[in-house]
């Protein structure tokens, strides 16, 4: 283990054998220990490992063409875009290859827009505990100092409020002439908070009535995860712009910005690109994945199984003097604990279950939407002997 992290700028602290391959909710490690995957590559493989539509479509595009460019337009691009745009509130799109690259290009997106409202209007609004990634734009609307700590200097123009709390947020967009607000409608990273209605509701109409573009970065919680195709459906109000990745690729790298027409008709050739983003490939497996989280029965089925879960995981609670509470919407669901729960993670790991913290305390279950009843039984019980 010594020697192989000796490969790597150490940036993670991993350990366990390699993992090679997956079937079903299952990831397999090289000495052949399997364990049940209650992380699904912390929120990418929605489908579960071994998905006979991927496969088939990895094949047939694999064989077609793997890469052209953005310079061309590309046939399984336009079906993917076609089918976000069918979908959502959205009626333009933007790929990029991550959830990092998203955020930048939607906050770019909105500063060029609000900048033709009025050349003042470049602040940005973030929400503590939320996480939006990890260059230099994405991090900075990351409002913990941990992230920033030793990265200095940031780029200017970012501000962050209070999640939750529509004074505090108020004060702050009383402030300074914004651009943008962006924000999580369930922090995922930060501890699996979800946003109130309320809230969501003053975000909509104070931004609506200033001119600010309203950015929800759905990566985590987007595409079936809650159980509606996007989180922001239950919470009655639309974004300007949306962004997403983690499943979008079924497991290769693909983000997309979903954007309205005014403010994505502010935009130019050669304002923004990329060379790899909605690549071929990437979008006949989006295609795939998106095709399969907006059938009614599948979104019905995540918000049976993401309420057995956490009825589940409630009871383990009520027995348990470590966990605090229950936490979040569907299939991405956290179990607060009031200590750091790292040994438990480690213990339940060693049992061959795969969780991961969240926030100070919380440890997310975010299995494949494919996970079924069995299997949630079958977390419970280890997770049940890793509190002991
Ligand atoms: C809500 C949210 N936004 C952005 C990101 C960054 O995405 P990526 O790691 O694909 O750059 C993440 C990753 O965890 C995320 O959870």
């Amino acid at each position: 283990m010594e020697l192989n992290n000796d490969l790597f700028v150490p940036t993670y602290g991993r350990g366990g054998a390699p993992m090679v391959s997956g079937h079903g909710c299952y990831l397999v490690d090289g000495n052949g220990k399997e364990y049940l995957d209650f992380v699904s590559g912390i929120a990418v493989n929605a489908l579960g490992y071994g998905d006979a539509a991927l496969e088939q479509a990895l094949d047939v595009q694999g064989k077609r063409l793997l890469h052209g460019s953005n310079l061309w337009l590309s046939d399984t691009q336009m079906a993917l875009a076609a089918k976000l745009i069918e979908t959502s509130f959205a009626d333009r799109i933007f790929f990029c290859n991550s959830g990092t690259e998203a955020n930048e290009a939607a906050l770019k997106f909105a500063r060029k827009w609000a900048s033709k409202k009025k050349p003042s209007k470049t602040a940005v609004l973030s929400f503590f505990d939320g996480f939006h990634g990890r260059t230099y734009g994405a991090m900075t609307a990351t409002a913990q100092k941990k992230f920033h700590d030793g990265f200095h200097p940031l780029p200017q123009g970012y501000y962050y409020a209070p999640f939750n709390d529509i004074a505090g947020t108020k004060a702050m967009l009383d402030m300074a002439d914004f651009a943008a607000v962006i924000v999580e409608p369930i922090q995922g990273e930060g501890g699996v908070n979800v946003a109130t209605p309320e809230f969501m509701k003053f975000l909509r109409e104070y931004t609506a009535e200033h001119e600010i573009a309203l950015i929800f970065d759905e990566i985590q919680c987007g595409l079936g995860r809650t159980g509606t195709i996007w989180a922001y459906e239950q919470m009655g109000v639309t974004p300007d712009i949306l962004t997403s990745a983690k499943p979008l690729g079924g497991g290769l790298p693909l983000g997309a910005v979903l954007v309205k027409e005014e403010i994505a008709l502010c935009l130019a050739p050669g304002d923004h690109g990329t060379t790899f983003g909605g690549n071929p490939l990437a979008c006949a497996l989006g295609k795939v994945v998106l095709d399969r989280v907006s059938q009614k029965e599948m979104l019905a089925q995540i918000i049976s199984k993401g309420n057995y879960l956490q009825s589940e995981l409630k009871k383990v609670a009520s027995q348990s003097d470590l966990i605090e509470s229950v936490l979040g919407m569907g299939l991405l669901t956290g179990v607060r604990f009031k200590d750091d729960p790292k040994k438990i993670i480690e213990k339940a790991f060693d049992k061959g279950l795969l969780i991961v913290k969240a926030g100070r305390n919380t440890v997310r279950f975010i299995p494949p939407l494919t996970v079924t009843e069995q299997e949630i039984d079958q977390a419970i019980a280890i997770l049940k002997d890793a509190l002991v």
